[in-house]
């Protein structure tokens, strides 16, 4: 039987897809569940994180599991990846060696690996996500690496429990000032999950650079077929905010300048203007808003956005515990032979 993992909800049929929700708002309504009674689950985190570890050592537990947190080069040996490298760097151990080791004490691997930001053509491959799949012997799961699914589901749960069904509303994912490019992976997985659950997407960019990767709004474009849902992009931010039901945003670097943050900078300084603040909600009429966090305020959004009745950011968060639940519930299930 081949495994199967969770990497990116585009990997899930959209029955499965509505049976994670199904179940991640059951452990709202009761935490508890026996899916991984006995069993250990491995967390390995290559960048920091607050909400994905915390919701994830919680969840294994409320689960009957136990996880155990690794970080390799803070406490563990640091990990190699590219294989048939010479490994004469600062790695001590193979991803071959990893990944098959913790294969023989854990039932489920998740893996958090950012991308290095040096080379995109590179890192659009997912590289240490895809090696620990190639080796692992149990099932893999994705906790931030160029997507975020885990927060997809818990932005699209948190979406559903507030409007109900999502198709033919106005979503718009905008992007905000930061002071540094950061990942596009939040970005990429709003896109994938909004047009898959046929919302009217509209993507706002401060200019052409900050188009995100042709992949996935390729991908997107697809969910639109099958969703009825569809997808723009737009530079003006009076058409973007106008009327949308839901505004998400997250800041990320500009692709052309991949690895060159000195270069884009004077690009990125020209668009602080981005921030999401009250007169740009107003245009909404209504509307929602999210962010996924950690979030600097006053920089990509005000307190007075944050603090808003409108504002659902902290119960997106606290829907990743659930819906990493029901994912991981699922996925111990599927790699079960049933007799
Ligand atoms: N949203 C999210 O993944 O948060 P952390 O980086 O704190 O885990």
């Amino acid at each position: 039987m081949s495994l199967r993992h969770f990497l990116s909800t585009q990997h899930l049929s959209r029955a499965e897809l509505e049976a994670i929700f199904s179940l991640a708002s059951a452990f709202k309504r009761e935490p508890t569940g026996h899916a991984l009674a006995g069993k250990g689950v491995a967390l390995v985190f290559l960048n920091p994180s607050l909400r994905t570890r915390t919701s994830f050592e919680l969840g294994v537990h409320q689960l009957g599991g136990h996880a155990v947190v690794l970080e390799p080069g803070r406490g563990a040996w640091g990990i190699e990846w590219r294989e048939g490298a010479v490994m004469d760097g600062e790695a001590e151990e193979h991803v071959a060696e990893v990944a098959r080791v913790l294969s023989r004490y854990v039932a489920l691997i998740g893996v958090r690996a950012f991308p290095r930001f040096r080379d995109w053509a590179e890192d659009r491959e997912d590289p240490v996500l895809s090696a620990f799949v190639r080796h692992a012997t149990v099932p893999v799961f994705n906790m931030e690496t160029i997507l975020h699914p885990c927060q997809e589901l818990a932005h699209a749960l948190a979406m559903r429990e507030r409007l109900g069904d999502l198709r033919g509303r106005k979503y718009l994912l905008t992007w905000t000032y930061h002071p540094r490019p950061l990942n596009t992976a939040v970005a990429n997985s709003a896109l994938l999950i909004a047009t898959r659950l046929g919302m009217d997407v509209t993507l706002l960019i401060p200019s052409e650079e900050y188009r995100l990767d042709e992949r996935f709004l390729a991908a997107a474009e697809a969910n639109c077929q099958e969703s009825g849902g569809s997808l723009r992009i737009t530079t003006d931010i009076e058409e973007g905010y106008r009327d949308a039901a839901v505004v998400y945003a997250k800041s990320w670097g500009a692709l052309p300048f991949y690895g060159r943050p000195e270069e884009e900078r004077p690009l990125r300084e020209r668009f602080r203007h981005f921030i999401v603040d009250e007169a740009k909600m107003a245009l909404t009429r209504g509307g929602l808003f999210s962010h996924c966090l950690p979030l600097r305020r006053n920089v990509k959004a005000t307190d007075a956005v944050m603090d808003a009745p409108y504002c659902f950011a902290i119960d997106e968060a606290e829907n990743r515990l659930h819906v990493q639940k029901a994912m991981m519930t699922w996925l111990i299930a599927e790699n079960t032979p049933h007799v």
